[in-house]
């Protein structure tokens, strides 16, 4: 009997997905210093899309070019992006490839010497553990908040002429719209701060502006499950929003958890019962589904078929969130189909060495060289020692590389 796995799905505007497998998006780092997507772009999303993945998410990009998360982001501001942004989409879209472009402003998670000021819901600093790597934030007028609702309907205008398949909202992981909705980030007075519905507002605008800007076109949002800090975002939010969502008409809800201040979306702090079930946000997901009706992609954590298909079946989820095993395994639903993996063994990216590794995760930067080799045509290289890559970061691009690790 065929796998579900591979049971096409039929998204609620008539939109037909091949399969379950959902590339969660990986910040590729591999534009050009215009911010412009490059060949190894192309290149790395033609391996992907002949890989067998259902939706492939891109990586995150940016609405707006003075607010970057890393300096090779791709930016999408006017239509000058459009012929790079054509063959990034014919590339990425062979093969019966959707490929959605993920939407991102990373408000205050904006590293020091990348931007020159970061903004924010509020001026209030990240946790104090980390918040010497990002400029202190200033507080967003109301009319930049109006401008940067502008900016994401924009971007997805260009990212349906160009040929993108869908775009995806990140509402996740400690980022602008992220920070919108935690209470511990978003203390602001007027109508974008204070209890919840005025804290998802600005989520809720920019959604609006995309529908108004592409019509009939799958939308997706990448929300945290919660923030998992203290005074942050919880479940009980999270629930709330997602309902709100259903009834704005959001096609597909991509579910993950954490921030820079708490990284579990990487596993990182990840309770080890929580880890047994292999995927982080399932248990969420479930209490999720019983009143909320959009389809879902949990992302986080999946790494075996066992695992992937008894999610589905147990109907915890619509589409099996897959990131760092992609990098790794661009063919990964290939294998699966071909039964030449039953499961992806990824060690923990670590030196060894305990007072770097508590500081640092390095999953961000050893992942982005596998892209960057698959990018360029080259083989990953599934072993390569985690101080190797470390090494060669540093010697790359100096002490930049060893300033706080991107934990997206
Ligand atoms: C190198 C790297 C870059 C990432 N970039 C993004 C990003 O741009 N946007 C995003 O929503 N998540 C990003 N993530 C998080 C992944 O989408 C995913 O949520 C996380 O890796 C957990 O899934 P996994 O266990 O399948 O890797 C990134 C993760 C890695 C390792």
């Amino acid at each position: 009997m065929e796998s579900i796995l591979f049971k096409e799905f039929k998204l609620k505007n008539g939109t037909k997905i091949k399969n379950r497998f959902f590339k969660g998006a990986m910040s590729e780092a591999l534009a050009n210093k215009y911010h412009q997507p490059t060949e190894a772009i192309y290149h790395l999303y033609e391996k992907w899309a002949l890989g067998g993945t259902g939706i492939v998410v891109t990586g995150n990009v940016m609405v707006d070019k003075r607010a970057l998360g890393e300096s090779r982001n791709v930016v999408v501001e006017d239509e000058s992006m459009l012929p790079f942004l054509e063959k990034w989409a014919e590339r990425g879209t062979i093969n019966d490839t959707h490929l959605w472009m993920q939407l991102n402003h990373p408000g205050k998670q904006a590293p020091k010497g990348i931007v020159k000021e970061t903004v924010a819901p509020s001026a209030i600093p990240l946790h104090e553990s980390i918040s010497k790597f990002f400029p202190h934030p200033r507080e967003l007028t109301s009319s930049e908040v109006s401008d940067l609702i502008r900016r994401f309907g924009n971007s997805a205008k260009i990212a349906k002429k160009a040929g993108f398949t869908g775009v995806q909202i990140h509402g996740a992981h400690g980022y602008l719209i992220s920070q919108f909705l935690s209470p511990r980030h978003n203390q602001r007075k007027d109508e974008w701060g204070g209890d919840i519905d005025g804290r998802m507002k600005f989520l809720i605008e920019v959604y609006r502006e995309i529908r108004n800007q592409t019509g009939s076109f799958p939308i997706s949002v990448k929300m945290n499950s919660a923030d998992f800090m203290k005074a942050g975002f919880t479940e009980e939010e999270a629930m709330y929003v997602a309902g709100q969502l259903e009834k704005e008409g959001v096609d597909l809800l991509e579910i993950s958890g954490g921030s820079y201040e708490n990284p579990q979306m990487t596993g990182r702090n990840v309770k080890a019962s929580t880890k047994q079930r292999e995927a982080y946000f399932l248990e969420f997901a479930e209490r999720l589904r019983q009143t909320v009706h959009i389809p879902l992609s949990v992302t986080g954590g999946f790494r075996s078929k066992n695992g992937m298909e008894n999610a589905i079946h147990a109907n915890a989820t619509d589409f099996i969130g897959i990131a760092r095993p992609l990098a790794v395994y661009p063919d990964l639903p290939n294998l699966i189909a071909q039964n030449s993996i039953q499961e992806v063994v990824l060690s923990e990216k670590k030196v060894g060495v305990n007072i770097i590794d508590n500081k640092m995760p390095f999953e961000v930067l050893w992942y982005s060289q596998q892209m960057e080799r698959l990018g360029k045509g080259k083989k990953v290289k599934p072993n390569h020692p985690v101080w190797i890559s470390l090494l060669q970061a540093v010697l790359k691009n100096g002490k930049e590389a060893i300033q706080l690790q991107r934990a997206k």
